[in-house]
This record gives C-alpha cells, sequence and structure tokens, in this order.
C-alpha cells in the first residue's frame, strides 16, 4: 500500500482528496499543527502527525516510509482582512512550510517519488488590466509571469520556496487552483448566502471572469498528479469553461430553483468591505485548463450547470 503525508489536509481540499485516496487504498498520514482534532465519519482511518511550520517542529519519522508529500498548508487567503500582519501570515504560512518539507527530505532518508503542491491562480494579473500577455491574446496559460500584486508575490514566493525539491530529486508538480466549488464550503457559500434571501449579489460589474474548478475534478488531478510519472511542473487547475460573475450566480440561483432578484453590489461598496481583498473579488482572471487536458485528465464536470447541479443535489 502506498504512502501519502497530506500537509493542511484538515481544510476543504484536503478531505476531498483523503476520500479518494483512501477509496483507492492508499495509506494517508495527515501533518497538522492540531493532531488531537476528530476527523469526520469515513475519514477516520487517518493517521495525523504534528508538525509546527512556524518554529520548524515536524515529525519526521513519518517521511521514512512514504511514498508521496501532497502539500495544502497555508493561511486562509480570504478568510479575514489583508491587513499587513495577516498578508505576513499568509506567506510565511505557505514558504516555512514548503522550506521544512524540502528540508526535511533533504535530511532524513525517505523513498518520497513526488511533490504535489498547492499553488493559486492568483498567479496571474487581472486580465482587463494587464498587458503581461504581451502580444497573445486568450486566457492565461502556465508560462505568463506572475501578477504585480500581492498574490502575484505570494504565489511566485510559495512556488519557488518548494521548487529545491527537485534538487534532490523528486518529481514535482504545482497546481494553481481556481475558485473550489464545493458543498462543503469554500467561496461558494458566499454566493448562496444571499440567495436564502431571495437576492443574487452579482460583484462589481458582474463581468469579470472567474476561473472555478468542481471540488471532485480538483481532487482527481491531485490523484492524476501523483499517479501519472509524466506530469510535472506547473499546471492550472481550472476548469474548462470559465464563466462571468453575472453567470456563476445566475446558474447557481436555477440550479437551487429559487426565486431571485438580481442586484448589483458595486465596486467602491466592495473596497470599503474588503479592502485590498476587493481586487480579488473584482479582478477578471480567463485562466485556460489546456495544459492539463493535453496531459489526458478528462473533467467530470466541465461546465458550471454540471457542477452547480451536483452540488444542489447534495446541498
Ligand atoms: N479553496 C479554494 O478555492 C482555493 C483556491 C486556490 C488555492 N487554494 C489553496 O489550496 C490550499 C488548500 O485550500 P483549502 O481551501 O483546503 O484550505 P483550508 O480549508 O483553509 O485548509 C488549509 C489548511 O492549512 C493549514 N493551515 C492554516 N493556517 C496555517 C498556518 N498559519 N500555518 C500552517 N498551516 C496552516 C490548516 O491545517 P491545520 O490547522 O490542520 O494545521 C488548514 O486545514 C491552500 O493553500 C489554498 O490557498 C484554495
Amino acid at each position: 500500500m502506498s504512502k501519502v503525508i497530506i500537509t493542511g489536509g484538515t481544510g476543504l481540499i484536503g478531505h476531498a482528496i483523503i476520500k479518494k485516496l483512501i477509496a483507492k487504498g492508499y495509506e494517508v498520514v495527515v501533518l497538522t499543527r492540531n493532531p488531537s482534532q476528530k476527523f469526520p465519519p469515513g475519514l477516520s482511518n487517518v493517521i495525523l502527525a504534528k508538525w509546527i511550520p512556524s518554529s520548524g517542529m515536524i515529525d519526521h519519522a513519518v517521511f521514512e516510509k512514504a511514498d508521496y508529500v501532497i502539500h495544502l498548508a497555508g493561511a486562509g487567503v480570504a478568510d479575514k482582512k489583508w491587513t499587513a500582519k495577516r498578508k505576513k501570515e499568509i506567506r510565511d504560512s505557505r514558504v516555512q512550510s514548503s522550506g521544512l518539507i524540502v528540508e526535511t527530505l533533504r535530511k532524513y532518508s525517505n523513498n518520497v517519488k513526488a511533490v504535489i503542491s498547492a499553488s493559486a491562480i492568483g498567479w496571474y494579473g487581472d486580465a482587463d488590466h494587464t498587458h503581461l500577455h504581451g502580444s497573445r491574446s486568450g486566457p492565461f496559460i502556465e508560462t505568463d509571469p506572475p501578477a504585480n500584486d500581492f498574490l502575484g508575490a505570494t504565489c511566485k514566493a510559495w512556488e519557488e520556496s518548494i521548487l529545491p525539491v527537485t534538487e534532490i530529486g523528486k518529481r514535482l508538480v504545482m497546481l494553481r487552483i481556481g475558485i473550489v466549488l464545493s458543498p462543503d464550503g469554500g467561496a461558494l457559500k458566499e454566493f448562496i448566502n444571499p440567495l436564502r434571501f431571495g437576492m443574487a449579489a452579482i460583484l462589481g460589474t458582474g463581468r469579470q471572469i472567474i476561473s472555478w474548478i468542481d471540488i471532485d475534478d480538483l481532487a482527481n488531478m491531485y490523484i492524476a498528479a501523483l499517479e501519472d510519472e509524466n506530469m510535472q511542473g506547473v499546471y492550472n487547475a481550472v476548469a474548462p469553461e470559465p464563466v462571468s460573475n453575472k453567470e456563476l450566480v445566475i446558474q447557481l440561483a436555477r440550479s437551487r430553483k429559487r426565486f431571485y432578484i438580481p442586484f448589483k453590489v458595486p465596486a467602491f461598496i466592495l473596497k470599503i468591505l474588503f479592502g485590498e481583498m476587493s481586487i480579488e473579488i473584482l479582478k477578471s482572471a480567463d485562466v485556460s485548463s489546456r495544459k492539463m487536458e493535453e496531459a489526458g485528465f478528462k473533467f467530470k464536470y466541465p461546465t458550471i450547470q454540471d457542477s452547480l447541479n451536483k452540488i444542489a443535489g447534495k446541498g
């Protein structure tokens, strides 16, 4: 039985990946800052091991017989307002944890074959306000440079901090994840809440493009990246058909068969409410899934209707 270590395995994406790993017969060890927490039923045979990335503490013994590392850990990007302190935490939690993985794999004997790390489409800038594409038009692709903003710099530092695992002979895949759609939380719940009051909140102009990904497809991408030895480097983890913010909200209301009144939340209100983070809500990110498809990945939920209908059926 192959053994997978998963950092941040206690979170939204981690749970979805672990369910699939267990179903496929993998042994799973979660590296967490709080190993005394309870896992949901069905995930109870997961082993919890301790690490504290900010102080360099890690239970390195679990690496000895591990075959793969999935690295998801990091302070939530949209959980709190972006004060200087929070921004430092968002960046440091990713860079320090990656550094600790690199150091552990370097220092202690292990047979880890591959490291699959999270990154985010925050790497890319706002398609409406950037000339990053140069003369090329179309969606962002993996070779485009990082945005000149907080998330662009954070994603760059995050990817650079895990890159040294390749120097010690480990295959590395980095998935630049889009907005994850899940029945269990994440971004979608922010859109669902106003619908409960019959309101469909369209943010800014509503024309900004959202590159989303269904949680099941994302978890399958992690498994593919783990098992397919030909996969290496950066891949965008987004669905093939991004949608506008307005389209997402309308499709969501339809999938829930809700009567709704659409209303626009003006950009200036979002700026007051969310500060610098409003850039992420208002920015247009049309990101390509082509490289992932060319690697042979087949989407189960390629369109927004596919994903939202499945989620509505569950929720
Ligand atoms: N969800 C999305 O839409 C999305 C989109 C793009 C990228 N991503 C990235 O994918 C990764 C997983 O996302 P998710 O939605 O599953 O996140 P999540 O639910 O917030 O879980 C992240 C996990 O990271 C650990 N963590 C939190 N703060 C930390 C800190 N200061 N230091 C070390 N570890 C910390 C926590 O594990 P413990 O408390 O057990 O230590 C937590 O369970 C994140 O890095 C996220 O940025 C997510």
